[in-house]
């Protein structure tokens, strides 16, 4: 077996002598402390990942434990994303306490702030609203045409309250450096950038102390008043809704408080080099958002979802409805009961507009006949070595919010998504969505039925990215982002 050791972490070491040497993969914190720590990690060097290793979750095997070393990542991340922070964004104090203060990653800048024609704001809206949140949350992007809508799918994602669950991307600063020496944040400058750079975007990878380009992805459910009994992560945002889109046909300016549901953390690392063109992908959710579906069972340990069985798993339109999965959940009614078929788990309704009434619910509109939202089942489920983390973290965090979260998984790829040899362009986790990010979208096969991988719109992070292009049609390296510039 070959193993790739990094000549460029090496190089690091001596030159920069960072504060500590190794991944740590087992740790609270990336430095090796035993503590949690505001500490980003930014690279794996010294994992010793093969090449030709087998993306595995299970934990039976070897290649399953080197999974370990991504979920400890992922967490880590998480942790130190949430840290709170003082104004510039420096993280302060400790993740257990000060549940109010604005955390880390509120200091990157978002959409708007970054591709200056975006408009993600109605401008109806803007001129409507003087924004009193410490988060603006807007209706319209012109991307997915609403920033409430899910990717590739003309659906809004609703909770049992009736309320529209509403997303914020951001870009850490080594992302938006990047974006803007390069002219990336225009369509003239994207057309001028491929001119020169016909192989598309290659945005910077971290190394041990130094952050790599990141992008986060969140989901926020309203919450009906500030009592916050599910023990949510909250902030108070201004939802902007525009004319378009309002029940009344006026603008609306929100004040609210919004809890958090889902987090995506993408980081593109340096080492190990045999996969880190594919950036790393983690994502974590509230822990009472979705009942697992009835069967689900981890990508990996389903014989069908393994690289050599290509038989899709699980059938497209399936995650059926638990027989157990009793109360409690965000977004599942155990009660739903619906003649026109809208309690069919993960199914979204597709209208071209979705009308905000000026009070809760505001999704009223569209409720099932009896009442709720959009039935929601988790069609993977969480594999053992998220668990197992999940529960080393959360242990650590008990006491405050942060314990009601999970990490769902961290997907990363071996070789990359063009590795000749045919069994091997596969991610590890195969299948790996967040119920409130990728909710209608949890079931698409990755591979097509003739046995070639099916890139763009399946149910993996990274074969999904994978057809990520600027506005010109130039590769851009997973992100989306190019989609904003105008
Ligand atoms: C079915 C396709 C699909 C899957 C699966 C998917 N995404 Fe995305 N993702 C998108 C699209 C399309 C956008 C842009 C949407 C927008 O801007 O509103 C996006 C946006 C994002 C963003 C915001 C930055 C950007 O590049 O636009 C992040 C971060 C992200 N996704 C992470 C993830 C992670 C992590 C996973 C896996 C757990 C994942 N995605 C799975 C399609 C997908």
């Amino acid at each position: 077996m070959r193993h790739y050791p990094s000549a460029l972490a090496a190089a690091f070491v001596l030159c920069a002598a960072p504060a500590f040497a190794d991944y740590q993969q087992d740790a609270l914190c990336v430095t090796g402390a035993a503590e949690l720590c505001a500490t980003l990690p930014s690279d794996m060097p010294n994992l010793d990942v093969p090449l030709g290793y087998t993306p595995t979750t299970n934990l039976e095997t070897e290649d399953g434990v080197q999974q370990q070393n991504f979920d400890y990542f992922g967490w880590q991340s998480f942790v130190a994303l949430n840290w709170p922070a003082d104004a510039s964004g420096a993280p302060m104090g400790s993740i257990l306490d000060d549940p109010d203060a604005p955390r880390v990653w509120e200091s990157y800048l978002g959409i708007d702030a970054v591709f200056p024609q975006a408009n993600l704001v109605a401008d109806d809206a803007e001129a409507a609203c003087t924004p009193q949140g410490r988060m603006v949350l807007a209706q319209t992007s012109k991307l997915t045409s609403s920033s409430f809508i899910e990717p590739f799918t003309a659906s809004p994602l609703i909770d049992v309250d009736g309320n529209f669950v509403m997303y914020d991307i951001r870009m850490n600063p080594v992302e938006v450096g990047y974006l803007r020496d390069n002219g990336l944040t225009t369509q003239a400058g994207q057309k001028a950038f491929a001119a020169a750079n016909p192989q598309g975007w290659d945005l910077p990878r971290g190394l041990t102390g130094s952050p790599g380009a990141m992008e986060l992805k969140t989901a926020w459910r309203v919450l009906a008043d500030d009592s916050n009994p599910m023990g949510y992560f909250t902030l108070p945002a201004t939802l902007m809704i525009g004319a378009e889109n309002s029940a009344t046909g006026q603008p609306l300016c929100l004040e609210v408080t919004v809890g958090l549901v889902g987090m995506h953390i993408m980081h593109k690392i340096t080492n190990p080099t045999a996969f880190s063109d594919n950036w790393v992908w983690a994502t974590f959710e509230h822990i009472r958002n979705a009942p697992d579906a009835a069967g689900a069972a981890p990508s990996q340990k389903n014989t069908a979802a393994t690289v050599s069985g290509l038989e899709p798993y699980p059938p497209v339109g399936s995650c059926p409805v638990p027989q157990d999965a009793g109360t409690g959940w965000a977004f599942f009614d155990a009660s739903c009961a619906d003649a026109q078929g809208a309690c069919t788990p993960n199914i979204g309704l597709e209208l071209k507009n979705y009308l905000w009434e000026p009070d809760m619910p505001y999704a009223e509109k569209y409720l099932t006949q009896s009442g709720a939202g959009t039935q929601v089942t988790r069609c993977w489920e969480v594999y053992e070595s998220a668990k197992n983390v999940d529960k080393v973290f959360q242990d650590a965090l008990a006491g405050s919010v942060w314990a009601n979260y999970q990490l769902i998984g961290v997907q990363w790829a071996n070789g990359g998504l063009d590795h000749p040899d045919p069994l091997r362009p596969f991610p590890a986790p195969i299948y790996m969505v967040n119920s409130t990010l990728e909710t209608f979208l949890q079931d698409v096969p990755v591979v097509h039925p003739d046995g070639t991988l099916n890139r763009g719109g399946s149910s993996s992070c990274i074969n999904c990215h994978d057809i990520a292009t600027d506005k010109g049609g130039n590769r851009s390296d997973f992100s989306f982002l190019g989609g904003y510039a105008k």
